[in-house]
């Protein structure tokens, strides 16, 4: 299944949070996450405690600091609030990713080495991303236990009885970046990973009357890792990435796009657990019902009901949705989606999405004229 560089799949996404207990807790209570492994205290971690979720193929850690000494999870959360810290690609053979990047200019963050115990051994490395982030190449194979060395059964009793969300994995994982940043990152994962440039979004494609941003994605040979990566481009008023890019204090992930088979299912459980997505106008339905071409399997009706956005490309469609920003300041959220046959990132919904996108903004004073 791998490409010629080895690449599988995505593996786990890890996040920098202020109580790792807590944001777990959310994650299975409003995600319907289930908690598969623990690291702290108990386990031999003397400053940070880590909980693994899981549901499906995706895969999710949450890291907090319990001591000061811990100045690598402090140091990032006190400049980017709770945020992605690295995500990670599965592979056949981590050196031979690892050395074909390096020699392709990527930026060295570790250098191939083996997390090992008793049970078994992972290889990994990682490369910088980004302005604080990184991309781990991991490879799993020789470890049949719980996620990684040094992860034990969650001691605590949290496990929740939650309703099935339906999510699957991950199926993009998306950057924002400065103005004139966005081709030299794109560049980073042609480069380095034999990746493809797969739509290019320019000026005048994504945009209100307001604000505008550019857009490349890359992707690996086979398409497992997609990569949007955004720009802001100048308008009347600040765009949602100078937003993201003020409040993180520099560049990172913005949104993870996580599948599903029914979004419809997992909206509605969703939105039950307390998620909250962007609110979307009746009046896109009523547009929606005028299009002759969009022809899809679910009930329009429904897609109202829960606010779910729908486009059609030549090859098919696709519906998704957006959270709002799920930490206490407006950078990251989810995306759910689910595909039949579109390949792309929803181009038709753009405007609805970054209208709504700009009320929210309004709201938190971030809309100004430029
Ligand atoms: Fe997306």
């Amino acid at each position: 299944m791998s490409d010629k560089l080895g690449i599988r799949g995505y593996d786990f996404v890890e996040f920098y949070v202020g109580s790792a207990k807590m944001v777990a807790y959310w994650y299975a209570r409003a995600m319907g996450l289930e908690i598969k492994g623990y690291m702290g205290p108990e386990t031999g971690s003397r400053d940070r405690i880590s909980y693994y979720l899981q549901k499906n193929e995706l895969k999710i850690v949450v890291s907090s600091a319990v001591q000061p000494s811990c100045h690598e999870i402090l140091s990032f959360i006190n400049k980017h609030g709770d945020g992605v810290k690295r995500w990670s690609i599965e592979v056949d053979d981590v050196d031979k990713i690892f050395s074909h990047a390096i020699a392709n200019g990527a930026v060295i963050s570790k250098r191939p080495h083996k997390l090992e115990d008793e049970r078994g051994t992972i290889e990994q490395a990682a490369i910088r991303l980004y302005d604080d982030t990184e991309l781990v190449y991991v490879n799993r194979d020789s470890y049949p236990h719980i996620f990684y060395p040094g992860y034990e059964k969650p001691i605590q009793e949290i496990q929740l009885a939650c309703e099935d969300t339906g999510l699957m994995g991950i199926d993009h994982i998306v950057g924002n970046v400065r103005e004139n940043e966005m081709d030299k990152w794109a560049e980073y994962f042609t480069k380095t990973m034999n990746f493809e440039t797969f739509i290019d979004f320019k000026k005048g494609d994504i945009g209100t009357k307001y604000s505008a941003l550019l857009s490349k994605v890359v992707r690996s040979e086979k398409s497992a890792i997609k990569n949007p990566i955004n720009e802001p481009f100048e308008g009347a008023k600040k765009s949602q990435i100078e937003e993201y890019i003020e409040q993180y204090h520099g560049t990172g992930v913005q949104h993870i796009a996580i599948r599903t088979k029914d979004i419809v299912k997992s909206i509605r459980a969703l939105r039950r657990n307390g998620m909250e997505f962007l609110s979307v106008p009746d009046t896109y339905y009523d547009a929606l019902r005028e299009r002759k071409d969009i022809r899809i399997k679910e009930n329009i009706d429904d897609l109202q009901e829960l606010k779910i956005l729908c486009d059609r490309e030549s090859e098919g469609y696709l519906l998704q949705l957006f959270t709002k920003p799920i930490g206490d300041r407006p950078t990251f959220f989810f995306e759910i989606i689910q595909r039949a046959g579109a390949q792309g990132f929803g181009k038709g919904n753009f405007q609805a999405l970054f209208e709504a996108i700009e009320m929210d903004q309004e709201l938190r004073g971030n809309l100004e004229y430029n």
